[in-house]
Parts: structure tokens; C-alpha cells; sequence
């Protein structure tokens, strides 16, 4: 049971990394202000829910959550419920908790995350809810003393929102309109980080690629800077969409020497008859061009992709050409999804809905030639030695330590010692879908 004199904190994060790396920021604010982390959701004193609604199963599974704290804040006053993330960014959900899960004390949303300490320090003080939610905030939020996850890698917001409006995605109405850091700043926190032994960044947005600063300073231009900083080994990025892939990127994948040879580069449908009613601004043929053209600067460049589904209007023959595009690209591994209605966004408006039971059944399909092609890929490279960063031990076995590769695969291996945050030789012997077993070469 919880301790009310310890200061403990325990943060439930849902979706995708910039989530993570709010979480991070959030962790980060408490711990300055004396909050420890507690052990487990059942010890903490305090909780955070950050969550997400770019999928319909998110919101089940949140309100589901949400329930369960009622008894534990009924049985011990002193424990405090804060919400954030895209789900109280939604007015229908901000409603909903008012009138039905009274027990929240804290509700914030994206736009608000620095708010936090004073939110916090209000709540202690009076002991009254306190919320705090914006549409649209133009101020970027400062971006330091995170409390971050890994000691050698990190993530890095390059961008914030969103001002692509794909008729599925909510996310727009979540992390509101698109606005860049300054390349400066992105490279005065990563000269930071290198300088605390971080050897990989991850820079995040929802399109990295339509980075553009003040200066008029492009994501190419934010790539070359990054890649001279001393002591950064590995840069990623995600999320590219490919409307916006410009010649320059490309070029980028063929020079800079610690870009990793991987692209995350969301397709969604190979129909393009479907994208069209996505409103995602590129068609089947302008992204294979885009796929080609990466492969010819870059020839071993792993590429990952999201897909959706039972899009509304989706064919079986439209269907089939999400099939031929994936055997054609064949991808190095893939989110698959099934696509999930959300209020407020177009789609969700279209007449012609596909039956859940269809859905489910292109999905199994879908997944079925995403692995045949996640298979051949990661077959090739059995019996290979590659350099792999290790994040740490396995969480399933801890006889093993995992980590990723250049091209992202997850790689894991016997070790006779604890190599986290170092990169090093693995010798690749089992090469299966989802992930490779290899051992450290002496
Ligand atoms: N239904 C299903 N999948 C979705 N995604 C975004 N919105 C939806 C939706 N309404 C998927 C897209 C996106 C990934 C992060 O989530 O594939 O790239
Ligand atoms: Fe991330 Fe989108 Fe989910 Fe928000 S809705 S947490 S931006 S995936």
C-alpha cells in the first residue's frame, strides 16, 4: 500500500515516442521538485496517466484504466490521478471525465505539459481538481531536465502538431498545427546529450521532413549539422511522410556517416484511388519513385512502413494492391492496423464503412506477406557480423542482452559481460521475422 509521507511517482504511458518522451519530461519535473519513482503503480502516491486516441482500442482500454482507480482513491485520499496526453485533448473525453470519472485530480492535455509542477503544487496546496487544456498553444515548450529512459540514447522533438490533416487521423486535433524548433536549438541539446555519453538520437515529429526554422533551415540542413556533432554515432528520425521526401533527404542517406540506413515511411494503402481519400497527397506511384530512388543512394537501407486496413470504400481490389505494393516494396517489418473511426475526422463521416469482420480478415492476410518479406530480409543477413548498440538485458530472459542494428532490427545475444551503451560486433546465427539471435564477436 501506498506511503503518504514518500513522495513516489509511477507514469502509465500509451502511443507512439513523443508520448515517451512527454513521459520523460514529466518524470523529469517531479523528480526536481523531490518525487521519486515508485516501484510499481501499487506503491506510488502519485500517477499519470499520458495517453493516446489515435486508435479506437486506446480509448477502451483507457476508460477501462480510469475505472479501476476509483476504489484505490476512495480507500486512500492522499493518492492523486493526473491525466495528460491526446485522449483530454478530445472536448467529447475532457466531458466524460468531468461527469463520470470524478476521481482525476489533475487533467493537462499536450499543449499544457509544462504546465505541470504548478498544476501539481495547486492541487497539494488546496486540494481542489485542476485542469488545464489548450487547442493550440504557439509557444514552443522548453525543452530540458528530462528524466531520460536510456543513458546512451535519447529522444529529441524537432517539430510539434501536425497540419497534414490525413482524413483518418486525429492527431492534428490533438498535437494541434505544426511548429519547428529552431536548428540551433535542436543542435545546442544535442551537444548536450553527446556531451552526457548519449550516442543516439531519435529526432521526433510528425512530419520531421517539413522541418523549417525561422532562418529557413530545412531537415537536410538539420541532418548535416547533427552528423558532425562529436560523439553522436547514430541519428534517426520518424516520422517521414512522403509526400514531403525531398531529393536532398535522399542525398542525405548517401553521405552523412552516422545517419542510420533506415526509413520508417508510412504507406497506409497501395491503392491510390485510397490515398486520395486519405488526402495523403502522393499516389502508388509516386511512392514506389520514392522507395526507389532511397534504394539507388542507399542499396542496403531498411524501410518500415504503417498500413491501414478497411479504410472506408476499401475494396477487395483495392485491398489486393496494398498486397502487391507490400510484396513489391517488401518492407523490413510493418505496423499493421485496422482502421478505427474517430470522431471528428472526416472519414469517420464516409458512408461506406467496412464490416468488422472483413477488416480482420485483410489484416490477417496483410500480415501474412508483410512477414514473408520481413523474413527474406532479416534470412539474408544469418550468418553475418554486425555492429549492434545494446540497450540492456532482455526483458524475457535476462541470460540475453537485446539491442538494434543500424537498420533497426532487434538483435538478441549471449554476453559475457554487460555491454549496454556500447556498440558492438555481433555475429549473426538465427535469423527469424521479428528478430535476429546472434553472439559477441571477441
Ligand atoms: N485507424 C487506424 N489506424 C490509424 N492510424 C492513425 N489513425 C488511424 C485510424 N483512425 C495509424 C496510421 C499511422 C499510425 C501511427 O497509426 O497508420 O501512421
Ligand atoms: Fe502519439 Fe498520435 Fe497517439 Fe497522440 S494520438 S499519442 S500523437 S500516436
Amino acid at each position: 500500500m501506498s506511503n503518504s509521507t514518500l513522495k513516489t511517482y509511477y507514469i502509465i504511458t500509451y502511443g507512439c515516442q513523443m508520448n515517451e518522451h512527454d513521459s520523460e519530461n514529466l518524470a523529469g519535473m517531479l523528480e526536481n521538485n523531490g518525487w521519486i519513482p515508485a516501484e510499481n503503480e501499487e506503491e506510488a502516491q502519485l500517477i499519470i496517466m499520458n495517453t493516446c486516441s489515435v486508435r479506437e482500442n486506446a480509448d477502451n482500454r483507457f476508460y477501462g484504466t480510469l475505472g479501476q482507480f476509483k476504489k484505490r482513491k476512495t480507500e486512500d485520499p492522499d493518492f492523486i490521478l493526473c491525466v495528460t496526453g491526446c485522449m483530454p485533448q478530445q472536448e467529447k473525453v475532457q466531458r466524460e471525465i468531468r461527469e463520470h470519472f470524478g476521481w482525476v485530480d489533475i487533467l493537462f492535455g499536450t499543449q499544457t505539459l509544462r504546465e505541470f509542477p504548478q498544476l501539481l503544487e495547486a492541487r497539494l496546496r488546496t486540494g481542489k481538481k485542476q485542469i488545464s487544456i489548450l487547442a493550440d498553444n504557439p509557444v514552443l515548450p522548453k525543452e530540458e531536465g528530462a528524466k531520460r529512459m536510456h543513458k546512451h540514447k535519447a529522444f529529441v522533438n524537432i517539430t510539434y502538431g501536425c497540419n497534414n490533416f490525413c482524413t483518418y487521423c486525429i492527431v492534428p486535433y490533438t498535437r494541434g498545427r505544426e511548429k519547428s524548433r529552431s536548428l540551433e536549438s535542436v543542435v545546442q541539446e544535442v551537444r548536450e546529450l553527446a556531451s552526457e555519453g548519449v550516442v543516439e538520437i531519435s529526432l521526433l515529429g510528425q512530419n520531421v521532413n517539413s522541418f523549417r526554422d525561422g532562418e529557413g533551415n530545412t531537415f537536410p540542413d538539420l541532418l548535416r549539422a547533427l552528423d558532425g556533432i562529436p560523439g553522436i554515432e547514430r541519428i534517426r528520425f520518424m516520422t517521414s511522410n512522403p509526400k514531403d521526401l525531398s531529393e536532398e533527404l535522399i542525398a542525405c542517406f548517401r553521405d552523412l556517416s552516422h545517419l542510420c540506413r533506415h526509413i520508417h515511411l508510412p504507406v497506409q494503402s497501395g491503392s491510390s484511388r485510397i490515398l486520395k481519400r486519405m488526402n495523403r497527397r502522393y499516389d502508388r506511384e509516386r511512392y514506389l519513385d520514392v522507395v526507389r530512388r532511397l534504394r539507388e543512394a542507399c542499396p542496403d537501407i531498411a524501410i518500415t512502413t504503417d498500413i491501414i486496413v478497411g479504410f472506408p470504400g476499401e475494396t477487395e481490389e483495392d485491398f489486393l494492391e496494398t498486397v502487391s505494393l507490400v510484396r513489391e516494396v517488401r518492407y523490413d517489418a510493418a505496423f499493421t492496423f485496422i482502421y478505427s473511426p474517430r470522431e471528428g475526422t472526416p472519414a469517420a463521416t464516409f458512408p461506406d464503412q467496412i464490416p468488422e469482420d472483413v477488416k480482420h480478415d485483410r489484416l490477417n492476410r496483410l500480415n501474412e506477406a508483410v512477414n514473408e518479406g520481413a523474413y527474406a530480409h532479416n534470412k539474408a543477413l544469418e550468418g553475418l557480423t554486425l555492429p549492434v548498440l545494446v540497450d540492456g538485458k532482455s526483458r524475457r530472459d535476462d541470460r540475453f542482452y537485446q539491442g538494434r542494428t543500424d537498420g533497426f532490427k532487434l538483435v538478441n545475444f549471449k554476453a559475457d559481460r554487460d555491454y549496454t551503451g556500447e556498440i558492438v560486433p555481433v555475429h549473426l546465427t538465427e535469423c527469424k521475422t521479428f528478430s535476429l539471435n546472434g553472439e559477441v564477436e571477441a
